[in-house]
C-alpha cells in the first residue's frame, strides 16, 4: 500500500483520518483539493507532505490555462503558494514546491508540464530510497530483544512506504532482530494510537501503546532501550522540530540515560535555519484538544492551546539517522557534510 500515488489526473491518497477504523482511499483531482486535505491531516507526516505537494504541483500545472510561459510560471508559482499555505512547520513541503518550480523548464507548455510530472516523480523516488538506506543503517543502533519507544506516526503512513523511525524498526526486525516497539497515543490527534499501532500490528510487529503521560515511567524503569523518532524540520545545529510531546520524551531519555536518535532524511533537514527558534510552529485548532474525535471532553468555552510542534535542543539528541549516514556531534559541520546545503532558503 502506497500513502500517495500519482494516478495521471489525479492523486490517490489514503484517508489517515479514518484509519484505523476504515480504509478509505481518497482520489484529489486538483491542487487545492491537496491542499484541504493536508490541512484537514487526511494526508500528514514531513517526507508525505513533501511528495503530495510536488504532485499537487505537477496536477495543478496540467490545468492551467496560459497564453505565454510567463503566464504559465507565474499560475505555477501562485498554485506553490496555496500549497506552502497549509502547514508550515514541515520543510519537506516546501523544499518541494520550490523544486517543481526550479523544474519547470523547457521548450513548451507540453514539456514542462512532463517535467514537472517526472520531477515529483523523482522525489518520490528519493523519499523511498532514503527510508530504505536510512533503514539499514539505523538497524545497526537496534540490538536482538530491543524495546524501541516512538512517538507519533514516522512509519510508511509519514511518507510513501517503509517510514523513517519505523522504518529503522522494520529494517531491524528484517535482520531477524527481535524489536518491541512502545508507540506513544500522541495526543492530540492520537497518531501513535491509531497509525503507528496499525502499521506495527498489520505487519506481526510487537507494539504496546501508552499513554503520553506514561513516557517518564517507562523510561525510568529499564523497560526502554532507546528512542527514536521522526522530525518535521532540523536546524543546522541540529534541534529538532517534531510532533508536540518530543521534547518532553528527550528530556526524560537523558535523565535516565536511555539513547534518544531522531531518523530522517536530508530532505527534512535545513540549514537556512541557524537554531530551532527560527522554525515555524504550527498552532492548530483548539477543538483538537477540548474534544477528542469529535466528542467534547472539556467544558464549553474553556481557553485550550494547540502547538502541533516542539523543538528538542541538540544537546538532547544522541544521534541523527539519515540516508546518507549517522551524525552526532558537533552537527553544525556534521550536518553539512551530509546534506551538501549550503545554506540557502531552505537549503
Ligand atoms: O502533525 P503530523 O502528523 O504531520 O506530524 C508528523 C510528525 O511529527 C512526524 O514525526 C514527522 O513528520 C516525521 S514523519 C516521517
Amino acid at each position: 500500500m502506497k500513502t500517495v500515488e500519482w494516478a495521471e489526473d489525479k492523486i490517490r491518497i489514503i484517508d489517515q483520518t479514518r484509519l484505523p477504523g476504515e480504509q478509505v482511499f481518497l482520489e484529489l483531482d486538483s491542487y487545492d483539493a491537496v491542499a484541504v486535505a493536508i490541512k484537514e491531516m487526511r494526508i500528514r507526516g514531513a517526507p508525505a507532505l513533501g511528495i503530495v505537494a510536488a504532485y499537487a504541483m505537477a496536477l495543478g500545472a496540467q490545468r492551467i490555462e496560459a497564453e505565454t510561459r510567463e503566464e504559465f510560471l507565474a499560475q505555477l508559482h501562485r498554485i506553490g503558494e496555496v500549497l506552502a499555505a497549509t502547514r508550515p512547520t514541515a520543510v519537506n513541503l516546501f523544499r518541494a514546491v520550490e523544486r517543481l518550480e526550479a523544474a519547470a523548464v523547457g521548450e513548451s507548455v507540453a514539456e514542462i508540464r512532463s517535467g514537472l510530472i517526472g520531477e515529483a516523480r523523482r522525489i518520490e523516488a528519493e523519499e523511498a530510497e532514503a527510508n530504505r538506506r536510512m533503514g539499514a543503517l539505523g538497524a545497526g543502533l537496534i540490538e536482538d530483544g530491543f524495546t524501541v519507544l516512538t512517538h507519533c506516526n514516522a512509519g510508511a503512513l509519514a511518507t510513501v512506504s517503509y517510514g523513517t523511525a519505523l522504518g529503522v524498526v522494520r529494517a531491524a526486525v528484517e535482520q531477524g532482530k527481535r524489536v518491541h516497539v512502545f508507540a506513544t497515543e500522541t495526543r492530540p490527534l492520537l497518531q501513535g494510537a491509531r497509525l503507528t499501532a496499525w502499521e506495527l500490528s498489520q505487519e506481526g510487529i510487537p507494539v504496546t501503546l501508552i499513554a503520553d503521560t506514561m513516557t517518564g515511567h517507562f523510561l525510568s524503569r529499564e523497560r526502554i532501550n532507546c528512542v527514536v523518532v521522526g522530525a518535521d524540520r532540523i536546524a543546522a545545529n541540529g534541534d529538532v522540530a517534531n510532533k508536540i510531546g518530543t521534547y518532553n520524551i528527550a528530556v526524560l531519555a537523558a535523565e535516565n540515560s536511555v539513547p534518544f536518535y531522531v531518523a530522517a532524511p536530508t530532505s527534512t533537514i535545513d540549514l537556512s535555519v541557524a537554531s530551532g527558534a527560527e522554525i515555524p510552529i504550527e498552532e492548530r485548532s483548539p477543538e483538537e484538544v477540548t474534544h477528542i474525535q469529535g466528542v467534547r471532553i472539556a467544558p464549553p468555552g474553556v481557553e485550550a492551546a494547540n502547538p502541533a510542534f516542539d523543538v528538542t535542543p541538540h544537546r538532547y539528541v544522541s544521534a541523527i539517522i539519515t540516508e546518507n549516514g549517522i551524525v552526532g556531534e558537533p552537527y553544525v559541520e556534521r550536518l553539512r557534510k551530509i546534506t551538501g546545503q549550503r545554506g540557502g532558503r531552505h537549503g
